[in-house]
């Protein structure tokens, strides 16, 4: 990785002011056609960025160094990418029109979208269903949650209102029960492994709540619940009748799987066509990561900003800024898919690496964050790396107001601007940024502007020599709380070996008299 030539030659660039100069370079119109790219719906502007051409043509050479073009194949040909749980990711597969789990996996959730849409399913008081609550967390919750907000314009009276509960959180699930109509509506537990601890909690919390209530009467032809899981037996375990459980494959990783099954709750609420053309969206990105040449390959280009900035130039921070409040969850959604795949510190060989991957992904809806952080931004003294997310097609004022705010930030951030006799006034300048727009706020952009970031993290994965499909670190932290819980409960907290803050820390939640 590191002790390539072409990755000697980007520190040195690093080192060089002329490769981080925006007020000079971006005045270069050449340098901006080079700079920009587009595929269906989505116009890529990275010409704000500090990247020279002789910058980006090494990038590109970082890429074919890293044997990206054979790795892409390897995502596509189902080989093992996942090396660490020895299977592929097979996400492509759920949106190839020409692939039987595409069509296996849609009829399987269609059938069940419309015998739900027909009234042909019956709640466990004898109702039909008229919502649905999706129990679930990570990417069980936030890429379902992230396309129904997206695409808010095409729920209608025919859809399924969708609402959410992720988090463990008493009044969340009291709130949730107060504003739902309890006995239509039907309770989603979705999860991969279904061994996550929040769901089932919420789901042993949901299922209690519901035996309270008179006329709850769940049997074979009847039932308020249903599962989506990898694994199947687990839902059946606890009771949920086979007929209402969508599996997925094992190969579809939590952070990937909208795609799947787990994206039934869009198919609900914004209709069957719509989780289609998503599907086409994807495919359409898909083939263009697959057979464009890397300086016009938006994940590939993205991908090497990305690095170009964590590795060379040195900057840890990465802001997710999307100037539309249909995509709010946008920037949660990119923490987890950015985070939790590229957040690692072991190669693919196993070695412990010595330079940075993921970065600290942070950000909000644009407007929001001009009125929270953008102060920092102008003159804060370092730099942030981010990407300005706008959508064209806009038929009111207000979305208007919103582009030319987003746009003007990104050039106020290059420009900066200085004053002679109010000096805290100035603003340096010469900040970076990347633009991306979407023609509209359609199925099929929406889409692509998910398999875009998709296939970013993975080309980064394959230059970092890490694997982006798995997250081990997250399980240490379950762990110690799952063995501090037994512990307290079994009154043999001493036994446990921690540090004295930590004791202490957890006595005072044992000794706390609310
Ligand atoms: O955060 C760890 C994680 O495993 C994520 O990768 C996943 O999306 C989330 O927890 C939920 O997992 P599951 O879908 O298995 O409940």
């Amino acid at each position: 990785m590191r002790n390539n030539r072409v990755w000697a030659t980007l520190e040195q660039l690093a080192q060089k002011p002329e490769h981080k100069d925006l007020k000079h370079s971006i005045a270069d119109v050449e340098r901006m056609e080079a700079l920009t790219l587009q595929c269906g719906d989505l116009y890529l502007d990275c010409s704000k960025n500090w990247l020279s051409l002789q910058v980006f043509e090494q990038l590109q050479q970082l890429a074919e160094a890293s044997d990206l073009k054979a790795s892409i194949q390897k995502l596509f040909n189902l080989e093992t990418v996942n090396t660490s749980e020895n299977q592929a990711a097979g996400h492509t597969t759920l949106r190839d029109p020409n692939h039987q789990n595409r069509k296996h996996n849609l009829e399987r959730m269609k059938v069940l979208a419309e015998r739900i849409k027909n009234n042909k399913i019956t709640t466990a008081f004898g109702k039909p269903v008229k919502q649905l609550v999706n129990i679930g967390i990570g990417g069980s919750y936030l890429g379902p949650r992230l396309a129904i907000e997206a695409l808010t314009d095409l729920q209608s009276e025919s859809q399924i209102p969708v609402y959410f509960a992720a988090s463990v959180d008493d009044s969340l699930i009291n709130q949730l029960f107060q504003s739902i109509d309890i006995e239509h509506s039907l309770f989603c537990i979705s999860s991969k492994s279904f061994g996550t601890a929040e769901t089932l909690m919420n789901a042993e919390a949901v299922i209690e709540k519901l035996k309270q209530r008179p006329g709850y009467l769940p049997n074979d032809n009847q039932s308020s619940l249903m599962a989506i899981t990898a694994k199947p037996e687990r839902a059946k375990a606890i009771g949920i009748n086979d007929s209402m459980i969508l599996p997925f494959d094992t190969t579809i990783g939590g952070r990937f799987s909208l795609w799947s099954s787990i994206g039934f709750p869009i198919m609900l609420a914004a209709g069957s066509d719509a989780f289609e053309e998503m599907l086409d969206g994807a495919n359409i990105m898909d083939n263009h990561y697959l057979e464009t040449p890397f300086d016009k390959n938006m994940p590939v280009v993205l991908a090497l900003i990305g690095i170009w900035y964590r590795n060379f130039i040195g900057l840890s921070g990465y802001a997710c800024l999307p100037y539309d409040a249909r995509l709010r969850c946008f920037p949660k959604w990119l923490q987890q898919l950015m985070m939790e795949s590229t957040g690692k510190m072991h190669n693919l060989q196993g070695q412990t690496i010595d330079y940075p991957t993921s970065p600290w992904v942070f950000g909000d809806h644009g407007q929001l964050s001009q009125h929270a952080f953008f102060q920092a931004f102008h003159q804060g003294i370092d730099a942030l790396p981010m990407d300005f997310i706008g959508v064209l097609d806009h038929d009111s004022p207000s979305q208007r107001f919103l582009l030319f705010n987003m746009i003007a930030q990104g050039a106020a951030l290059m420009s900066g601007e200085s004053h002679e006799h109010i000096d805290n006034h100035d603003c340096p300048g010469n900040k970076p940024s990347t633009t991306l727009l979407l023609n509209s706020m359609n199925p099929k952009a929406v889409g692509q502007l998910l398999a875009m970031y998709e296939h970013m993290i993975y080309t980064q994965s394959v230059i970092w020599n890490i694997n982006c499909f798995d997250q081990p670190g997250v399980e240490l932290g379950k762990k110690l709380a799952k063995r501090i819980e037994k512990h307290v409960q079994e009154n043999h907290l001493d036994d446990l070996p921690l540090d004295p803050s930590t004791q202490n820390l957890i006595k005072k939640v044992m000794n706390h008299e609310g």
